[in-house]
């Protein structure tokens, strides 16, 4: 009898023991990631997401400074646990959504809901903006340990904006819609910041070539590339600079710009300081000028009285090599054989820019090498890769395009306000396509 009651206790508690292990959180993940690739026709960066309930694979092109994420919900939006956001409630007040839709037309479906937070979800490559339910769905992204990816991780209620179809043109082939890392209370990052309690943060590394994998990681660091670097290792920051008024193609009445700008305080090439007016360097209370950086711009477009400047300082800088016959977009191309190459890229001055510190009185540089300032055009020539942008094309005076980020790492520390950045890759020879994409279990 005695040893039955024992045995019985001791079974007892080995339940309370193995219920004891479950209850113990598993390890809190420190980021998160996804591939990223580079479209061949449209250079837009897509990645995938998966959503719903149950879960689909959605594709969607990266809009860094977008301010969250957008999909179509007209097409084919099947889900289980979408949730419109209702008007007035805390994620519409956080959105600084300013419209409410009383009463949707139509039977009720994702996207066409009574009493439901409206916003503006926005499509760069055709200028145009629409109005859009507002809702929650779940995501699933996967961990990882900054090495590989890990296990796959969900969470529901993640924000996003309800697009027409319609706003899908222009997009890359089979895209759904835009995944808006913008720095705001919306804005993806921060979002899995909130669901997993990983730092507010995240990193990009985008890859030259069509054929290969880079990498966005959520979270903190190591961001290990083969063959072992932890590139965070060679970050060095600048501070992210506010603007008080949207930079996106429409917007709500008192909402601040969701893209990432940074204090720009001069170009050198050479170390000689290229004149240009610096007052288009600084952000104007109304929103305009200052420097930022896109996803969506293939190529940095600059100012025309800078991008004149510049022009003239790198074309004198190469005086004794001579030009080629240019190709559009670019206004200076070169052979190819005559200006030689390096670990880097072509052989060309590098284009320092001068960045704000966090201290005023001191200054740090970010490099853009020849393979970040020229661009292939075909076998023979390459061109300075950048664009006259007009005299008042966006509210920008600077915006760095894709082709002078790609192969660095840029991290984007929105708790700590500061990018982080690592100039070129190469020199370590490692590209964005260097992070190891087996999953380890
Ligand atoms: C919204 O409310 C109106 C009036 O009550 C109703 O006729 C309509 O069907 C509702 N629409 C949706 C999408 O539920
Ligand atoms: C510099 O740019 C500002 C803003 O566009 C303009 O008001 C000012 O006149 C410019 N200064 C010079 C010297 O061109
Ligand atoms: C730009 O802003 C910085 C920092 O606020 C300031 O020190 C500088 O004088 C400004 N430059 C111009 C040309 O307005
Ligand atoms: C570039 O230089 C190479 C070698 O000198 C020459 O064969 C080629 O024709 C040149 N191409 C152009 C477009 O000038
Ligand atoms: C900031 O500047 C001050 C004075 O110019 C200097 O004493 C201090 O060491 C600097 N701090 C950093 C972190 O560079
Ligand atoms: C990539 O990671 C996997 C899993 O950890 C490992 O087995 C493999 O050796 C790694 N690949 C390289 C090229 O190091």
């Amino acid at each position: 009898m005695l040893t039955k009651i024992n045995f019985i206790s001791l079974f007892l508690s080995l339940i309370f023991l193995f219920s004891l292990s479950l209850a113990k959180t598993p390890p809190r993940p420190r980021a998160f990631l996804l591939p990223v690739t580079k479209d061949a026709s449209t250079k837009q960066y897509v990645t995938t997401i998966n959503q719903r309930t149950p879960l689909v694979r959605v594709k969607l092109t990266i809009d860094l400074g977008q301010r969250f994420l957008w999909v179509d919900c007209e097409k084919g939006y099947v889900s289980s646990s979408y949730k419109p956001v209702p008007c007035g409630s805390i994620p519409c007040k956080r959105s600084l959504s300013g419209a409410c839709v009383e009463s949707c037309v139509g039977p009720s479906s994702p996207g066409c809901n009574n009493n439901t937070c409206s916003h503006i979800p926005y499509n760069p490559f055709i200028r145009t903006s629409t109005g859009g339910e507002l809702a929650q769905d779940v995501v699933s992204l996967q961990s990882t340990d900054g090495s590989n990816p890990r296990k796959y991780l969900s969470t529901n209620g993640v924000v996003f904006d309800c697009a027409p179809h319609s706003l899908l043109e222009g997009l890359a082939k089979g895209v759904k819609g835009i995944l808006g890392l913008g720095n705001g209370y919306v804005g993806f990052p921060t979002q899995l910041g909130n669901a997993f309690s990983v730092p507010r943060k995240f990193a990009i590394c985008l890859t030259s070539s069509t054929t290969s994998r880079g990498v966005i990681f959520f979270g903190d660091s190591p961001y290990v590339f083969l063959p072992g670097m932890d590139v965070s290792k060679r970050l060095v920051y600048t501070p992210l600079l506010k603007n008080p008024v949207s930079t996106s193609g429409s917007y709500f009445e008192g909402e601040p710009s969701t893209d990432y700008f940074i204090g720009v305080t001069s170009i050198k090439i050479h170390s000689i300081v290229v004149p240009i007016n610096t007052t288009l360097l600084n952000i104007t209370k109304d929103g305009k000028g200052g420097t930022k950086i896109s996803t969506v711009e293939p190529y940095t477009k600059l100012e025309t009285s800078i991008y004149n400047a510049l022009t003239k300082a790198f074309v004198s800088a190469l005086a004794n090599v001579p030009m080629v016959k240019p190709v559009a977009p670019f206004k200076v191309c070169y052979n190819k054989t005559s200006l030689g190459s390096n670990q880097v890229g072509p052989g060309v001055p590098p284009i320092e820019l001068v960045l704000r510190n966090k201290n005023a009185t001191t200054y740090t540089s970010w490099f853009i090498w020849g393979a970040n300032s020229m661009v292939t055009v075909n076998n023979d020539v390459v061109c300075f890769g950048f664009v006259d942008g007009g005299v008042e094309f966006e509210p920008a005076s600077i915006v760095i395009g894709t082709h002078q980020i790609e192969d660095n790492l840029l991290q984007f520390d929105i708790a700590n306000k500061r990018l982080g950045f690592t100039s070129s890759l190469l020199f370590d020879e490692i590209t964005c396509a260097n992070f190891n994409f087996t999953t380890k279990a």
